[in-house]
């Protein structure tokens, strides 16, 4: 994914008018006969699984089956270790410490999550996802890392309200490449809990793929928003919510927004986030 995913053209793209499709399929006419696989298994999964949770479950196991490393959105070995490491590099850029107790909503196969794993003190790891397959191979990353001692907990999910977990317990809760997958209802139902298991100077990170032009979905699979759309909704649950400039630097299609239960400290005084998580 290159800086270019985000240029202003880009950005302002709706791909799910005909015109922009018609387009695609010209300039990229290899891609058609995927496409249209896709969007017919997209079409039978939907129609067995009316709830967004179920489909993009079915859609999971299905993509698992093939290749769990392009399931989670590396199409090769080395970009999914690529994309673990820049998640990781920027947990630790904003302050993430061993004795951080974290939460990774749709943690997958473990991409980011096995850095983070091992970086963090045994049993500080929360890993849930709602695909069982995705999460069977969770636990394969973790043995061909040898992180038995680390003893994470992976758990299956069937909604985002968070209620098996304690009270004021995460510094860090992170989500990457889940609210790219997630209609605005999901989304909104993390928000309205999140709050209740960070810690008061806790903070959650999540990515989305962002657009300046008309909000819209492909497949039922990809969603974009806007950045004042997923702001308002973060301030309507009572929490502090800031666009993350300096994800924006980095190689990756999506940006990345924060949240917090206390007011955020300004993002281009980067000694000052130190601060604020190590409080
Ligand atoms: C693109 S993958 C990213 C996985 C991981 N975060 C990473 O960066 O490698 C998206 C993951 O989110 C999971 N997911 C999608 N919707 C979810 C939801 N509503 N709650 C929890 N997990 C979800 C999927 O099953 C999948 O494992």
């Amino acid at each position: 994914m290159t800086q270019d995913a985000k240029s202003p053209k880009k950005l302002r793209r709706n791909r799910s008018t005909l015109t922009h499709k018609v387009g695609y399929a010209l300039t990229h006419p290899r891609r058609v006969a995927p496409y249209l696989r896709r969007a017919a298994r997209d079409t039978w999964l939907r129609w067995k699984h009316p709830d967004h949770v179920g489909y993009y479950r079915a859609v999971m196991a299905s993509d698992s089956r093939r290749n769990p490393e392009a399931a989670v959105g590396s199409q090769t070995h080395e970009r999914w270790l690529a994309l673990g490491q820049m998640q990781f590099d920027y947990l630790i850029e904003h302050g993430l410490r061993p004795g951080h107790r974290m939460l990774d909503i749709g943690c997958g196969n473990l991409r980011g999550g096995w850095r983070i794993i091992d970086y963090l003190d045994p049993g500080n790891y929360y890993g849930i996802d709602i695909s069982p397959d995705i999460l069977i191979a969770a636990k394969k990353t973790l043995v061909e890392r040898g992180l038995q001692d680390k003893l994470p907990h992976l758990t299956i999910t069937g909604d985002l309200t968070l209620d098996f977990l304690p009270d004021d317990h995460f510094d860090v809760v992170h989500a990457h490449s889940v609210f790219s997958h997630s209609p605005l209802e999901l989304i909104e139902e993390c928000l309205a809990h999140v709050g209740r298991v960070l810690t008061d100077q806790g903070f959650f990170d999540f990515t989305f793929d962002r657009t300046e032009g008309t909000e819209h979905q492909v497949l039922r699979e990809d969603f974009y928003y806007r950045t004042e759309t997923l702001l308002g909704l973060a301030r309507k649950h009572g929490l502090s919510a800031r666009f993350m400039d300096d994800w924006e630097q980095r190689p990756h299609g999506q940006s990345k927004i924060r949240v917090s239960r206390s007011p955020l400290p300004d993002p281009d005084q980067h000694g000052a986030y130190q601060e604020y998580v190590r409080q």
